[in-house]
């Protein structure tokens, strides 16, 4: 992403959220709530013009994203199953003694938003680069703080996590924690993401889980997208977020391994839902 400018991916996928939100049905894939917090993130964040907001609202946006669905196949409707799939494994990790939530790269993301108040005791924190960070932060002021919910700016692929995180009171390292690398580590490059997931090791406790979602690389070694990968590697290149990291899923276990992790797909409860996307969880 370009440094100076907030993250035009973030606000895409909440966004996409709003589009889904109009679908029938998905009040039930969807997780509760989320459409109604997005739509005020975005209006109270002033990152967008409201009038976009309420197009994503439309039936007309719904016919523009599907017929563009055939670009990155089946990605439309995955991210409501991704959503859905991440709010239910921060529920597990809290079900199963998790104290606080980390989420990097959080964009216009509600999860935090949503559950600090029926999880008061779990400390919520979000890190985000400084240009996308304050937009959020003025979207979270406008909606209302949340005592347990820590909003932090910083460049992951300058600054390091741990020295970020030991300086907040609310960071206990020792912490079961629940890490929510949600379209995140694609956009990074390889020795960030591999330094995130050691950094991240080191400053929670045992029992911790990092849920992550990743792209397959291709025969090239590039992030495989599909049938229209070139034409999309090539799109996202110019508009200033390029994919950077993907990793062939049988290589996974091993990078885990190497970085204080263990793969842990008995917990993935599989979605066939996932677009040109893999979903995964590691354990501590
Ligand atoms: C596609 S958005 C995903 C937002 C959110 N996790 C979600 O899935 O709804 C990617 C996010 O990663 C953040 N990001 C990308 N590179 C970053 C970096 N170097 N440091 C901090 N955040 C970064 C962007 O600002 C953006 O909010």
């Amino acid at each position: 992403m370009r440094k100076d400018q907030p993250s035009t991916t973030a606000y895409k996928v909440a966004l996409n959220i709003l589009t889904l939100g109009s679908e029938p049905g998905m009040d039930k894939i969807l997780p509760g709530g989320i459409v109604e917090a997005t739509e005020n993130l975005l209006l109270g964040s002033g990152a967008i013009p409201d009038s976009w907001v309420r197009w994503s609202r439309t039936k007309s946006m719904t016919w523009v994203y599907r017929s563009f669905d055939w670009m990155l196949p089946g990605m439309y409707l995955a991210l409501a199953y991704r959503k859905a799939f991440f709010e239910q494994q921060v529920r597990a990790a809290i079900g199963s003694g998790a104290t606080q939530v980390l989420i990097p790269g959080a964009g216009y993301d509600t999860l935090g938003w949503r559950l600090a108040p029926e999880f008061s005791s779990v400390h919520f924190h979000e890190i985000d680069h400084p240009a996308t960070a304050r937009f959020k932060a003025r979207g979270i002021e406008a909606m209302g703080r949340r005592e347990n919910l820590h909003l932090l700016q910083a460049d992951l692929g300058e600054l390091n996590l741990a020295d970020v995180l030991t300086a907040v009171d609310s960071w206990d390292p020792a912490g079961e924690t629940a890490i929510l690398a949600e379209g995140l580590l694609m956009y990074l490059p390889e020795d960030t993401v591999r330094d995130l997931f050691v950094q991240c090791s080191r400053i929670t406790g045992t029992g911790s889980r990092m849920v992550f979602d990743y792209l397959r690389s291709g025969a090239d070694g590039r992030p495989d997208a599909g049938p229209w990968t070139a034409s999309f590697l090539w799109l996202i290149k110019i508009t200033g977020e390029p994919w950077r990291w993907s990793i062939h899923p049988e290589d996974l276990s091993k990078f885990l391994d190497s970085t204080g992790w263990t793969n842990a797909p008995d917990l993935v409860e599989l979605s066939d839902k996932c677009g040109v996307e893999f979903l995964a969880v590691a354990v501590k």
